[in-house]
């Protein structure tokens, strides 16, 4: 196999299409030669939540122009690649079709290997992509369909501590917000308003604290905040400024203290396998929130392991977490061929019990 590795890879599993091409050299950094994402909000937003078939239009539609982009961006040809890598799961079902059946045609009409890709693997592989995470390392997935701990040993040995039972902590910001009257996505306009709030006003429950183990819920601290919201609204006969900022500051403080916990703990078995290089890293659109990542990253180093948090643009869905999994499933071996299926649920370890319910996103895991 030569030593430089060039894959174009796609990505339609939710809201966003996205095209994007890395290259990597064995012994350099991977490079990301392109990297096009085209997001779908302004579709969606009169509905309050990602609508299934219009996204799967959109990515049809928008596949082929990204690819095209991407390809232009990095002044490549098809014929410069060694592999097309695709999402095929797990994720709105419309959407992952339009994406494999793009990556099959292109195979098909290149003779390039094909090789699916599991969307959550894209994830939980892009501390390797940005800062060459060593093997095995400790993953918060947290994002608006997400939400787990994943001991990350392998490009395909990932091994699933504890995750969310309910909402993803994203969805819970989304709700709050929604609660609140302030603008979709939820999380950037609850932290901008907690930061005029007094988190020690309302006392929300921390979810699952008082119980061993690294599950999560998120659901019953919505319905708190439902009830606070009620009951000033009954005594005062709206809600104030202030009283927002509050809100906003205890739903957020509710969430970093039930994440920080839990990372703890996460991290406690995580050491327990004696890693040469102890890392939390995180990933997904709520690591953006500056308190929960300083909470984290506090949780780490007294932990004594190193803190590693993607830039946001690679900490959200794109498809150059999705082009570096392919680069890692390509060295160890792996090709697909025409039979390689779309999957609604994939999940990233074969061996943990299945997860419930599917978020506002798509299935969780
Ligand atoms: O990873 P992402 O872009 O998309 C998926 O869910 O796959 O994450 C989006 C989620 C939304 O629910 C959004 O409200 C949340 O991440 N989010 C935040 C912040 N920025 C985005 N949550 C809390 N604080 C933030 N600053
Ligand atoms: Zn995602």
């Amino acid at each position: 196999m030569s030593d430089t590795v060039t894959i174009l890879g796609l990505e339609s599993s939710c809201d966003d299409t996205a095209a994007a091409i890395v290259r990597h050299r064995v012994g350099a950094a991977p490079e990301i030669l392109s990297s096009v994402v085209a997001g779908q909000n302004e579709l969606h937003a009169a509905f309050g939540g990602v609508v299934p078939e219009i996204a799967a239009r959109a990515h049809t539609e928008r596949l082929d122009i990204c690819v095209e982009e991407a390809l232009a961006d990095a002044g490549l040809g098809l014929d410069a690649l060694d592999a097309i890598a695709v999402t095929a799961g797990p994720g709105l079902i419309g959407g992952v079709l339009a994406g494999v059946m793009l990556a099959k045609g292109l195979a098909a009409a290149t003779g390039l290997p094909l090789i699916g890709v599991n969307h959550l693997a894209g994830h939980a592989l892009t501390p390797r992509l940005t800062d060459e995470a060593a093997f095995p390392y400790l993953m918060l997935l947290v994002s608006g369909g997400h939400c787990q701990f994943l001991v990350v040993s392998g490009p395909d040995a990932f091994t699933r501590l504890g995750g969310t039972i309910d909402d993803a902590p994203g969805e819970a910001f989304d709700k709050a917000a929604r609660l609140l009257g302030l603008p979709q996505p939820g999380g950037p306009s609850v932290e901008a308003e907690a930061a005029k709030g007094d988190p020690a006003r309302f006392h929300l429950p921390r979810p699952l604290l008082d119980r061993p183990g690294h599950d999560m819920s998120f659901s019953g601290l919505k319905t708190a905040l439902l009830r606070a919201r009620d009951r000033l609204i009954e005594r005062d006969g709206g809600l104030h400024r202030q009283d927002r900022a509050d809100l906003c500051a205890s739903f957020q403080a509710a969430v970093t203290d039930v994440l920080a916990e839990k990372s703890r703990r996460a991290l406690g078995a995580y050491l327990a396998l004696s890693p040469e290089r102890p890392t939390l890293a995180v990933a997904g659109g709520v690591s953006a929130n500056r308190q929960i990542r300083a909470a984290l990253e506090q949780v780490a180093a007294e932990a004594g392991a190193a803190f590693l948090a993607p830039p946001l643009d690679l900490c959200t869905d794109n498809a150059a977490m999705i082009a570096w999994a392919g680069i890692e499933r390509f060295r160890a071996g792996h090709r697909d061929d025409m039979t390689l299926e779309a999957r609604p649920r994939w999940p990233l370890d074969r061996r943990a019990p299945a997860m419930l319910g599917s978020g506002r996103k798509g299935a969780k895991a």
